[in-house]
Order: structure tokens, then C-alpha cells, then sequence
């Protein structure tokens, strides 16, 4: 049996970690986020196995693969804490859980557009599963081109003392739109690019993201036809 450890965060390390952060939480209270961020990850675990076992019934159904494959990150509890400082919230388990929800995140990559709506039908129809917020970033693209499904479903851990509601980010998109988006990242964050090129580059890629969808859209007809 192959056991894979999960990592976990050391109070010691976290609190050298934050070092000089200003509003650094007290020990009790990172104690208390470092619970919480176990329990994400559990919720992360939970809703993973869940989209593994639809691709496989899938699979065994209709010798087909919706998923082409996953990628699941957990907010660095550095960046964390950030982020809730920057937004102005209290710095404590109980207020980060009531304002943010991309702690856990998982990223799924389809093989086609309709893949995309038929893995959030299939996932948020199970009845621990409940959907908390939809943007759908393909029926409205951001002004940059960027498309993709983002979604918020909250799903119970069973914890030693009865079940928690864990909030777990789902950012669902095709293989095209998943290029483009590592593609527009690299631009966006780069910093050392020149301003002039960034505009070009970002008109250039506008243009990728209608001409991307049309080629999928062809695509996943041909690929239907084939069926
Ligand atoms: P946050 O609190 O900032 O997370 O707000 P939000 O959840 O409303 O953000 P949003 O739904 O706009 O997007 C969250 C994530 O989507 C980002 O972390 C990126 O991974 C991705 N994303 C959103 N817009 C873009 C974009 O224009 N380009 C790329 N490459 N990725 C984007
Ligand atoms: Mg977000």
C-alpha cells in the first residue's frame, strides 16, 4: 500500500514563517488555523475523489474520458493571511472561513466544452454537495478573453466530533482555455515585460480566446458526430 502523508504545517514554522507581519495572529489563534487548514484539505481530498470517480464511471459507461486531468492547490496559509489582511478581515479561523473560499482549490481540465457542464451537473446533483456561487466565465468572458466555469460547492468532512461544511474552489475549463490562461498569467505576471508589449500581446491574446472557442466548438462537433 502506497501511504502518501499529507504536509503538514508546523506551528513553529508558520510563526517564523510570518515573521514581522504586522498583525500577525497569537499562537491560540494559529492553532486554530492550522485545524482549519487541515480541514480544507480534507474537503479538497473529498471532492477530488468524487471527480476521479465520475471520469471512471464515465470510462466504464461510454468508453470516454470527460477529465483530462486535474490539478489541486491549497492557498499558502502565508498568502492566506495576507489576503485577509489586505481585504481588511479579522485575522482568525472563524472570520477567514466566513470570507474566503478559495482555501482549497481544484483546477479540472475537460476534453471538450460540453464536459464542462455535464462534470458540474454530475458533481453538484450528489446531495453533499451543495453549490455556494457560480461565475460563468464562458457565457461572459472577462475583458481580457479569459474563459472558464468557476465554481464554490461546500461539502461535509466527518471530523472526530460529527461533520464540518467545507467551502472548495472548482475552476473548470477545456484544454484551449487552460493554455490560454497559463499563457495570459505568464503575461500578466510577468514584470519585467515592457507596457507597450503587454498591450499587444493582451489584444493579440483577446483575439486567441473567440478564435480558441470557435475551433472548439468545431471540434466537439466533429467529435459528437464520431460518437
Ligand atoms: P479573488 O478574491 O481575487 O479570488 O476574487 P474572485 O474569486 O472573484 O476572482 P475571479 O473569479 O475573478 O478569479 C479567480 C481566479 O481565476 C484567479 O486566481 C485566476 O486563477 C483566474 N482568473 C481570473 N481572471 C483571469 C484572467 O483574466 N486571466 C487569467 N489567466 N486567469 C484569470
Ligand atoms: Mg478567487
Amino acid at each position: 500500500m502506497i501511504l502518501e502523508r499529507q504536509n503538514v504545517i508546523n506551528l513553529r514554522k508558520l510563526q517564523s514563517q510570518l515573521g514581522d507581519m504586522e498583525n500577525r495572529p497569537r499562537l491560540a489563534e494559529l492553532s486554530k488555523l492550522i485545524k482549519m487548514y487541515q480541514l480544507y484539505q480534507a474537503g479538497q481530498k473529498e471532492i477530488s475523489t468524487k471527480l476521479e470517480n465520475l471520469d471512471s464511471e464515465f470510462q466504464v459507461n461510454y468508453d470516454y474520458n470527460p477529465i483530462h486531468h486535474m490539478e489541486s492547490r491549497m492557498k499558502e496559509m502565508q498568502s492566506l493571511l495576507q489576503k485577509a489582511d489586505r481585504k481588511g478581515y479579522e485575522l482568525t479561523a472563524e472570520s477567514i472561513q466566513k470570507n474566503i473560499y478559495d482555501i482549497a482549490g481544484i483546477r479540472v481540465i475537460t476534453n471538450y466544452l460540453d464536459d464542462i457542464y455535464n462534470v458540474e451537473k454530475l458533481l453538484t446533483k450528489q446531495t453533499d454537495v451543495t453549490l455556494l456561487k457560480r461565475k460563468d466565465y464562458i457565457a461572459n468572458p472577462k475583458a481580457s478573453g479569459y474563459r472558464s466555469l468557476h465554481l464554490v460547492v461546500k461539502v461535509p468532512v466527518f471530523q472526530a466530533e460529527g461533520p464540518v461544511d467545507v467551502p472548495v474552489e472548482i475552476q473548470i475549463r477545456t484544454i484551449g482555455m487552460d493554455m490560454w490562461a497559463s499563457l495570459e498569467h505568464k503575461l500578466r505576471y510577468k514584470t519585467d515585460v515592457d507596457s507597450s508589449l503587454v498591450n499587444k500581446y493582451g489584444d493579440q491574446l483577446k483575439g486567441y480566446a473567440t478564435e480558441l472557442e470557435q475551433i472548439e466548438r468545431g471540434m466537439q462537433k466533429i467529435h459528437k458526430d464520431l460518437i
